[in-house]
């Protein structure tokens, strides 16, 4: 029988509940073997570091700390390349897996546990990447913050590369919850994702169907991003942030293409990307 999204949705109320930690359970299952599962990923990852690498204007073993690296799928794409990264996440699991990896294809790099709130780097990198969307977890206060960390962290002249969900490309969510799924080896993931126009934020959650019967949920963890709750900034808004972190806007760019600056008006891209850099005759910021 095909199950069309609703009838899924409507069976997974009668199924036993199973909640599992960021860690243990979802950072990897999500991070790794979903993310690995996406159709073109690989190619999308190399295209997203070639064009780091240009816009950042990397010099040969340029230094690059990759905030919530995840499990190290773009900074080991960096670092075959000759940079020397630092990967940071907060999920154990996935800088273990980062480790790993590093060590059986031979590269180079650093990777530790962390909260990138709490990076204390000064003028250290030629760059700094947050990936995939990894901007806005934490409220205007703190991602104002992690925006001034970031700057600190960098070299006169260096770049903030930062991929962060534009409110253009979720206003599709706005008022409804979206609800899709794809199949897994071991059953099904499905998602519900609907946007706050009010509070701007983009929420999802993800849950799977195992096929013994189980229905695997994230648990609520102080800290951790299991459930995704995004703040979506505008570029204006993203430009008087940079402003107050003493960073310079350079562009703005689509995460579909990586060809050039998006011109005005909502994007199409559900992630889009900011560049920034460190003045190289900057003031001293907080
Ligand atoms: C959207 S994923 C991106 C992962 C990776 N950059 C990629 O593209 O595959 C967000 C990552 O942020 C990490 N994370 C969440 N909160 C964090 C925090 N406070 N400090 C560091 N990493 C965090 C998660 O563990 C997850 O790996």
């Amino acid at each position: 029988m095909k199950l069309g999204t609703s009838n899924f949705f409507e069976r997974a109320k009668m199924l036993e509940v199973v909640e599992k930690t960021w860690n243990e359970f979802w950072a990897y299952y999500y991070r790794i073997e979903h993310r690995h599962n996406i159709p073109g990923i690989f190619d999308w990852d190399k295209n997203l570091v070639d064009f780091i690498e240009t816009v950042c204007e990397l010099k040969p073993s340029a230094r690059v700390l990759d905030l919530a690296c995840g499990g190290g799928d773009q900074a080991k794409l960096l670092s075959a390349k000759g940079y020397r990264v630092t990967g940071i996440d907060i999920a154990p699991c996935l800088v273990e897996f980062a480790k790993d990896i590093f060590a059986k294809e031979g590269l180079s790099g650093e990777f530790l546990v962390g909260d990138m709130r709490k990076i204390g780097y000064d003028s250290e990198f030629d760059a700094c990447t947050l990936l995939s969307g990894s901007f806005g977890f934490f409220g205007d206060a703190e991602d104002l913050e992690l925006l001034k960390s970031i700057r600190r962290s960098l070299v006169p002249g260096g770049y903030a590369f930062v991929m962060y969900l534009s409110p253009g490309a979720r206003s599709n969510l706005t008022g409804r919850k979206v609800r899709s799924w794809c199949e897994m080896k071991d059953g099904w993931d499905l998602f519900e994702n609907w946007f706050d126009e009010e509070t701007k934020m983009y929420r999802g959650r993800t849950f799977i169907i195992r096929r013994d019967g189980t229905m695997i949920v994230p648990k609520s963890q102080p800290g951790y991003h299991a459930d995704e709750s995004i703040r979506c900034y505008s570029v204006e808004e993203l430009k008087a942030m940079l402003n107050e972190s003493d960073l310079e806007y350079i562009g703005n760019y689509s995460s579909k293409d990586f060809s050039r600056p998006k011109s005005r008006g909502p994007s199409a891209s559900a992630s889009d990307i900011l560049l920034a850099r460190r003045p190289i005759a900057g003031t001293a910021c907080g």
